[in-house]
């Protein structure tokens, strides 16, 4: 994936309206659990973002027969037929692009009952480790599940049969909860999972499933339950929910530019953790049916707040660079607690460069507010990381540079477009031109 840079002129308030694309945490694990069904299905409101192209070749790669359409809105249309599936082995170095690759297993165990994937890649954000997963499946009878027993990158597991077992998970993880979930599908008998993740993207992933001829109940709550089927038929069409991330994204960067912005096509229940936590600091957020309006009334002051990150219905950690980049420019003192990763805060270099006053102190960033970023060209350590620096560009005066944006690109669908017709002033600049520029 070639590198290149966004450059932003900062210093113009968003204004107007922009609509939110599918969810990349919820597609990413459909598209998994479509490679385990048995007849054709159709994803709708796809997005457009770098991890779906190679989820898709992923899929490809083991067989399945995928074609897309783009619809007259912009988003992908998929055709899927995983009736061509060959293979139960992923190990290219293509899986270890993404880290929702390792979905494929439980996707595997369910429709062979071995699977063999590379380890996956991902954010490095601190230990990702895959012990709940492996714990998951190791319950429901697979082997070959000794994290010690992985051969050079690459996990492969048998498990047949594959059966129904209650599953505790110690900590909430969102993708052994769908891996799991994925793997229950098929097998025989009943899966408890307790301790669940109750994500939006989890409830998508069983809505998804359940459309095809699963049995899942109490996704979204602490305990699912998923009644194994032999066969689940397909022949479906399914519609991504909006992407929650994304949307929380906008309405960061429209209150950080001193903007207006109403931002259409999102489940307002699930920004709840930022919308409250904005009014908390001043801002006015309106909710509507589908939509949320986001604007500071003349003369309000902004205050600082403090955030806990938490597995949902907390606040997001994919929120959590976004935030911070909020609460920098609030009056007054914050504190923002990463309870989910380990070290999430590799982006805080970055924006001190741009003269934030953030002081870390392992899983706490203590953030003074300032009155205005100053531009910088600044790198973008991981996707989150890196919209939170394009918020903090538009809020700053003068022309900054993004190097890394191909890692943004990873889950927001047309940036570019979205932020230029919100009244950004930002564009792609490869890097040979981007050096000229700063040199200049
Ligand atoms: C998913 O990652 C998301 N990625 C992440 O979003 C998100 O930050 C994370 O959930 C938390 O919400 C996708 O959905 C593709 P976890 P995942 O398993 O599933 C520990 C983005 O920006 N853990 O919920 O990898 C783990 O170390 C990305 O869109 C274990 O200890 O996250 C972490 O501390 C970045 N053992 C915590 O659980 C395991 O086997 C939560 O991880 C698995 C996880």
């Amino acid at each position: 994936m070639s590198s290149y840079s966004y450059k932003i002129n900062g210093g113009h308030p968003l204004h107007g309206d922009v609509n939110i694309s599918g969810s990349k945490n919820a597609v990413l694990g459909v598209l998994a659990a479509a490679m385990m069904i048995d007849g054709p299905c159709v994803l709708e409101n796809v997005p457009d973002i770098s991890d779906v192209k190679v989820m898709v070749e992923l899929c490809r790669s083991i067989g399945a027969t995928i074609e897309s359409e783009i619809a007259p809105e912009g988003s992908v249309i998929l055709h899927i037929d995983p009736r061509t599936i060959n293979t139960y082995k992923a190990t290219g170095a293509s899986v270890s692009k993404i880290r929702a690759s390792y979905y494929l297993l439980g996707a595997m165990l369910a429709r062979f009952g071995k699977a063999s994937i590379r380890m996956p890649g991902g954010c490095n954000f601190g230990q990702r480790p895959i012990d709940l997963h492996l714990k998951g499946f190791s319950l429901m009878g697979a082997k070959g599940v000794d994290p010690h027993e992985v051969e050079g990158g690459i996990i492969t597991l048998t498990a047949e049969p594959l059966r129904g077992a209650k599953v505790f998970f110690d900590i909430v993880s969102v993708g052994a909860t769908i891996n799991v979930m994925l793997a229950a599908a098929k097998a025989e008998g009943t899966t408890t999972i307790i301790n669940a993740a109750k994500e939006p993207h989890i409830v998508d992933v069983a809505n998804f499933l359940n459309a095809m001829g699963a049995k899942i109940k109490g996704a979204g709550t602490d305990t699912i339950r998923i009644t194994g089927v032999p066969v689940l038929p397909g022949n479906f069409s399914y519609s991504i929910i909006p992407d929650q991330i994304e949307a929380g994204t906008y309405m960061i960067a429209a209150a950080v530019t001193g903007g207006d912005v109403t931002i259409h096509n999102l489940i307002p229940t699930h920004m709840e953790p930022l919308s409250a936590k904005m009014r908390e600091m001043g801002y006015c957020v309106d909710e509507g049916d589908d939509s949320v309006r986001v604007y500071k009334e003349e003369g309000s002051v902004i205050t600082g707040t403090n955030i806990k990150t938490s597995p949902y219905p907390g606040f997001p950690t994919d929120l959590q660079p976004q935030a911070v980049v909020l609460l920098c420019l609030a009056k007054g003192f914050s504190k923002m607690h990463e309870n989910v990763w380990s070290n999430r805060f590799q982006y805080v270099p970055e924006l001190t460069r741009m003269g934030a006053n953030i002081n870390c102190l392992e899983r706490v960033a203590l953030i003074n507010g300032i009155e205005k970023f100053r531009s910088a060209t600044v790198i973008a350590t991981d996707l989150r990381a890196g919209a939170a620096l394009v918020c903090a560009a538009m809020a700053a005066d003068g022309t900054s540079y993004i190097t890394g944006a191909n890692k943004i690109d990873r889950g927001y669908e047309n940036i570019v477009q979205k932020l230029t017709s919100l009244g950004a002033d930002i564009c792609r600049v490869d890097n040979v031109e981007f050096e000229q520029d700063v040199e200049a």
